[in-house]
């Protein structure tokens, strides 16, 4: 698979076609020094400049080093293609603190979110400094990349949280199919995509004025992980399951038309003279039309972490979106949601994170960060 390119106007992996796998990783800041954290942001722009060609993380390469040295590359991807591998960095609201003078910076959308009704965030899983979110077609690229980043940031950052993800729950192009989440839903059907660039420009990416001009054609990142009650949703009737969602499970219509892409009528009666869609169904309190025009782009990944000692999966969606301003975008709608949702009964959000991801990186001279240091 050809590489995806690493340079542009923004950066790769976000409005880029939704790869299957996802690695993401938020870190702590440990060194106080400044010119620490600018350094390894360097090196880690020049190790992901490489990695998303497919080569090792540093020069020398895995096994082309000195035998008294410790590799630069940890050498899992050895022989592995690009396996179309995007890493996109995120500097959450805690950078922004004394510690490294970059106060004033800090934009006004990097609010901390506010608490939402029926969240039970785990803080050891939530926030962070700095976020890589990695995606590829091939987890062992993807971990592999984190891995390494973790590895050349040793002493200057430390792991604060990873999740693993599978099966890209959205589309983000016309020309993907619809992925499902673990619901068994069609996922992404009303997902912003590459192809509306004038949509894209207002609801996406940070404009001239919006902010402090660092982040001019970056975007922020919100996370939340979301946890499945799978065992009570696999015996939820599927006249229900499709009522939660306002969309049918095979094709994915709206209720009430026949096709996936028809456009949603929350006027059109069912044949008992009720609304189609429900009051609170998913899809009509999530909409645009319910929120001022706000849109979002959805990027999410279905997750498995095994059982949880209780016989059940501990599964779900770890939700990622981007947006132009979570104020005006992630915050409304997820309030709506956390109020009204009939899809909560069956959901529980355990972790939260945000993100303000720079503008994309001109050239290999520039690295990540350059225009907040
Ligand atoms: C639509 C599932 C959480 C925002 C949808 C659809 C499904 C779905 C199946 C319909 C297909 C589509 O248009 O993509 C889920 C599941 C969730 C979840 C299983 C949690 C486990 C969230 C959250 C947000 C959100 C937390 C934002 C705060 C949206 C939006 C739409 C949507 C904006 C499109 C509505 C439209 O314009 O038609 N979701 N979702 N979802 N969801 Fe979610």
């Amino acid at each position: 698979s050809d590489p995806v390119s690493f340079y542009g106007e923004h950066q790769a992996g976000i409005v880029t076609p939704a790869q299957d796998r996802l690695h993401f990783v938020s870190f702590d800041v440990v060194t106080k020094k400044r010119d620490e954290l600018v350094e390894m942001l360097q090196e880690w722009t020049a190790a992901a400049a490489r990695m998303a060609q497919g080569k090792d993380a540093g020069t020398f390469g895995a096994v082309g080093g000195a035998p008294e040295a410790p590799p630069d590359d940890t050498g899992e991807a050895l022989g592995l293609p690009p396996s179309g591998l995007t890493l996109t960095i995120g500097f959450g609201p805690s950078l922004f603190d004394d510690r490294f003078g970059l106060a004033a910076k800090k934009p006004a959308a990097l609010a901390d979110l506010p608490r939402f009704p029926g969240e039970a965030l785990l803080p050891e899983i939530s926030g962070g400094d700095l976020c890589v979110q990695a995606c590829a077609h091939d987890p062992q690229v993807a971990v592999h990349a984190i891995r390494n980043l973790a590895r050349i940031g040793f002493g200057k950052v430390s792991v604060r949280w990873s999740q693993l993800g599978f099966g890209r729950t959205s589309s983000t192009s016309r020309a993907q199919t619809t992925a499902r989440n673990l619901m068994g839903f069609k996922d992404g059907t009303n997902n912003l995509k590459l192809e509306d660039a004038a949509m894209l420009k207002q609801q996406l990416w940070v404009a001239p004025g919006d902010g402090p001009a660092w982040m001019t054609g970056g975007s922020y990142m919100v996370t939340r992980k979301i946890r499945m009650n799978i065992e009570t949703w696999d015996r939820a009737p599927l006249g229900e399951q499709q009522q939660i969602f306002g969309r049918d499970k095979g094709e994915g219509a709206p209720l009430g038309r026949a096709r996936e892409f028809d456009p949603i009528d929350f006027n059109a009666k069912g044949q008992d003279g009720e609304l189609a869609i429900a009051k609170d169904a998913h899809i009509r309190l999530a909409h645009p039309t319910s929120h001022g025009g706000a849109h979002l782009l959805r990027r999410g990944y279905n997750y498995v972490d095994g059982s949880d000692g209780l016989g059940r999966l501990d599964a779900g969606l770890f939700f990622i979106a981007y947006q132009r301003d979570p104020r005006k975008q992630f915050v409304p709608i997820q309030m709506e949601l956390a109020r009204k949702d009939l899809l909560n009964e069956y959901i529980k959000h355990v972790s939260s994170g945000l993100f303000a991801c720079p503008p994309g990186l001109r050239d290999a001279g520039d690295y990540w960060g350059r225009t907040l240091f």
